[in-house]
């Protein structure tokens, strides 16, 4: 009944709305200036308001605290409630029970999948693979969705070059110009595009974050200081939340970080001069977590200073912190914010709903019968376990110890090797924990009968255990034991003893990385090693299953171990796609997009760096009054781009189509390359360019290209890329888009390291 009351009273809303579309308005701006007529100032403040879902979450909407005040039209959305049904109840509080019936935001944390996860964001940037990664970002949109929710706080395309820096497992890695890609993609998949996005009740609104820079933290510490030169942050960091933008991106999430002394929350001109003013962005900004209140201990003012400041600056939503709730009408009575101001972040928000459909049926994302249906699917994780093996990247494997034979005792060893929670990865809030297999049934899925594994946990996760409780938060735990050192390695040894091969599954739990998981030491714990060293002195082949959301400092075991898959964390399907993997029923094609360093010192070590006054010559790793080390050498332990294969490609040498361009020109420049290996294969073949010569100091490389190629058995394949003066540009030192003439070399290779290169000019 009461359903068919708001029915009615949103038809006559509308009948208003086609009226006033002839004053050359559109139908939204008409019909929210309508319904904007009629609300209080107290009300327009309360559209602004994110609370966390709080006792929503855990106790009974209709009697919640919560529940009063959207009743009370003092809630705009609501983030992090699970369950359809409790979404719907909630809903009906706001448009049956509120005086103007606007419906509720439901958004949530669906970063790598809903129920059915795929890899963690910088494992699936690891495929390379855009219409793998946009089909991760629709099917997150149509389970979610299916669930309540409308909005999710994805994508997140902080570059950072800190794997100290808990986050690098959220983001695509180090490169601008992949991590714009990925961030198109994401919006593509969870929004819909063009006139279709928002079009069905499985597209959801995306929220790219942080923007800005948040993964630019001083020394890899999180939400610590971010300071870079103009030219820095528009060259190397602000691409991927500009592609997002510019896919039409519905709302974006500011930083916790400052940005050239301001928090980013208060920074007009992050927030209007470049957000909006340069890049057009026409959607709604959020902040992040209690982002306003946490001005004060940046030192910027009172509560009621920073919320002031925060909405003058642009930001239109506040999460959690409720400081627009408390402050803003006591703010605009003393003449520190505007009405306009209200105002204008009160229609982006409106606008954000009438977008997603919300106005002509609040229920949209509330259909009962979705949620039996179209979660965790059967075909949803077929997919998750294709593209989870397509993000793990094959880093050694000495004398081809891999692909592993379905036949023999395999001995799998380790603390992650029988865990079901940490196979999601971090930032997997909706998926339910019981769910994924363990590496250990993943493995015998894929050998059946053939061959038998048997299993000791050989370590904890680390000697500590204070440290490794806080590596295993939100349900993650390993289950410790308290058996010595001693007792759980000769366990291991003994299990070792009747293996043909020992898999050793190590490295980092799930929450030893994600947020607020910095690391200082990024090598694989103590204890850990002590096993993997013991494993080694059998002198049977070991196989190191690397687990991690980060790079990890591992030169030791790049020495000493024959083969090294680093899985990341591959999502609910994990353990089944490692063992394709293992077993060679998918071969690897991983690629890193973040650099591997010799040793946690050589931080921040990136591909795409400048090339100093004093470049150490190639091939030398020191030399006197030189930029290097006296201790290590320059080069990482794996490069930008790299990762093996069990098949083997040649590329051959590059053929321009021409040595010049001019400024309106355009080249080729290709490559055949072959699959030299009995088996087949997929390759990630990569362009890189440097510009030799600009105004400014230029990096030594930048991705500006790349192709995913399947080549059978024997198979060649020639690969063409196009070169435009308009891929040369960059932000000079007037922070113009400009291109320069003169010389540019091109590489083209499968990694940033070991690439063919010729050069051209442009005149
Ligand atoms: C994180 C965001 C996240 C938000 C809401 C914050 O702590 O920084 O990435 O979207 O919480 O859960």
């Amino acid at each position: 009944m009461k359903t068919k009351c708001v029915s009615v009273l949103l038809a006559c809303a509308m009948t208003l709305v086609n009226a006033q579309t002839n004053n050359g308005e559109t139908k939204m701006d008409a019909y929210i200036s309508a319904l904007m007529g009629r609300m209080t100032i107290e009300e327009k403040i309360g559209q602004l308001n994110l609370p966390g879902a709080g006792d929503i979450t855990t106790g009974q909407a209709k009697s919640s605290d919560i529940a009063e005040k959207i009743k009370t039209g003092q809630v705009g959305g609501l983030f992090n409630i699970k369950g359809v049904e409790k979404i719907r109840d909630v809903q009906s509080l706001a448009v049956e029970e509120s005086r103007l019936k606007i419906p509720l935001l439901f958004g949530m944390d669906v970063i790598h999948g809903y129920e059915t996860v795929f890899p963690i964001p910088l494992g699936l940037s690891c495929s390379w693979d855009m219409a793998a990664i946009e089909l991760s970002a629709r099917i997150a949109a149509i389970e979610a969705s299916a669930d309540g929710i409308s909005w999710t706080f994805s994508p997140m395309v902080d570059i950072s070059r800190d794997p100290r820096w808990g986050r690098v497992s959220e983001g695509n890695g180090e490169d601008p110009f992949l991590g714009a890609e990925i961030a198109k993609a994401m919006v593509r998949g969870y929004q819909g595009t063009g006139d279709k996005a928002f079009s069905s009740n499985s597209n959801i609104m995306a929220c790219v974050k942080h923007y800005a820079l948040y993964g630019a933290g001083e020394a890899g510490r999180d939400y610590n200081t971010v300071d870079m030169s103009r030219q820095r942050m528009f060259n190397e960091y602000m691409l991927p939340y500009k592609a997002a933008v510019e896919a039409g991106v519905g709302s974006v999430m500011a930083a916790f970080n400052e940005v050239d002394g301001v928090p980013a929350t208060a920074n007009k001109w992050l927030m209007t001069d470049l957000l909006r003013h340069q890049w057009g962005f026409k959607g709604f900004v959020v902040t992040d977590y209690t982002g306003i209140n946490e001005m004060v201990d940046h030192g910027i003012g009172d509560l009621q200073t920073v919320s002031a400041r925060a909405l003058n600056a642009g930001i239109d939503m506040d999460m959690v912190g409720e400081g627009f709730l408390s402050t803003l009408k006591k703010s605009l009575d003393e003449g520190k914010i505007t009405q306009d101001e209200i105002n204008l972040a009160c229609r982006r928000i409106l606008e954000a709903k009438y977008k997603l459909g919300l106005f002509s049926n609040p229920y949209k994302y509330c259909d009962l019968d979705r949620a039996k249906k179209e979660i965790y699917t059967p075909e949803h994780r077929a997919i998750a376990r294709k593209i989870a093996s397509e993000s793990f990247v094959l880093l050694k494997n000495e004398g081809n110890v891999l692909p592993l034979q379905k036949t023999g005792t395999i001995a799998v060893v380790g603390p992650l090797a029988n865990t079901r929670s940490n196979m999601p990865g971090t930032w997997s809030v909706a998926v339910d924990l019981s769910k994924p297999q363990t590496l250990i049934e993943g493995l015998e899925t894929i050998v059946k009968n053939k061959a038998k594994i048997i299993y000791a946990k050989g370590s904890n996760l680390t000697a500590d255990a204070v440290l490794e409780q806080r590596a295993t938060m939100f349900d993650r735990e390993l289950g410790r034991d308290n058996r010595s050192d001693e007792e759980l390695i000769k366990e291991a040894l003994e299990a070792a003893e009747n293996a043909d091969i020992i898999v050793a599954a190590l490295g980092e739990s799930s929450e030893f990385s994600g947020e607020s998981s910095s690391r200082s030491d990024i090598s694989i714990p103590d204890v850990q090693q002590k096993l993997l060293k013991e494993l080694l002195k059998t002198g049977k082949p070991v196989v190191l299953v690397l687990f991690t959301g980060r790079p990890l400092s591992i030169s030791w075991e790049n020495e000493n171990v024959h083969a090294i898959l680093n899985v990341w964390f591959g999502g609910s399907e994990a353990p089944a796609a490692i063992g394709d993997v293992l077993f060679g029923d998918v071969n690897p094609s991983g690629k890193l997009t973040t650099t591997f360093p010799q040793n946690v010192g050589q931080i921040p070590i990136f591909y795409n760096h400048k090339n100093t006054g004093r470049p150490l010559a190639d091939g030398k790793w020191f030399e006197k009054f030189r930029s290097n080390y006296i201790d290590v050498s320059n080069e990482p332990l794996y490069p930008f781009g790299y990762g093996l294969s069990y098949a083997k490609f040649e590329y051959s040498d590059i053929k321009l189509s021409a040595n010049t361009i001019d400024a309106n020109g355009e080249l080729t420049a290709s490559v055949t390359i072959s699959n030299e290996a009995g088996v087949d294969g997929a390759e990630v073949v990569q362009l890189y360019i440097r510009d030799l010569v600009g105004s400014v100091t230029r990096p030594v490389k930048e991705l500006k290209g790349f192709e995913k190629i399947f080549l059978k058995a024997g198979e060649s394949k020639m690969v063409s890329f196009k070169i435009t003066p308009e891929m040369l540009k960059f932000y000079n030192y007037d922070l113009q888009y400009v291109f320069e003439p003169g010389d540019f070399d091109v590489f083209v290779g499968g990694n940033s390291r070991d690439a063919k290169s010729a050069r051209f000019v442009l005149k």
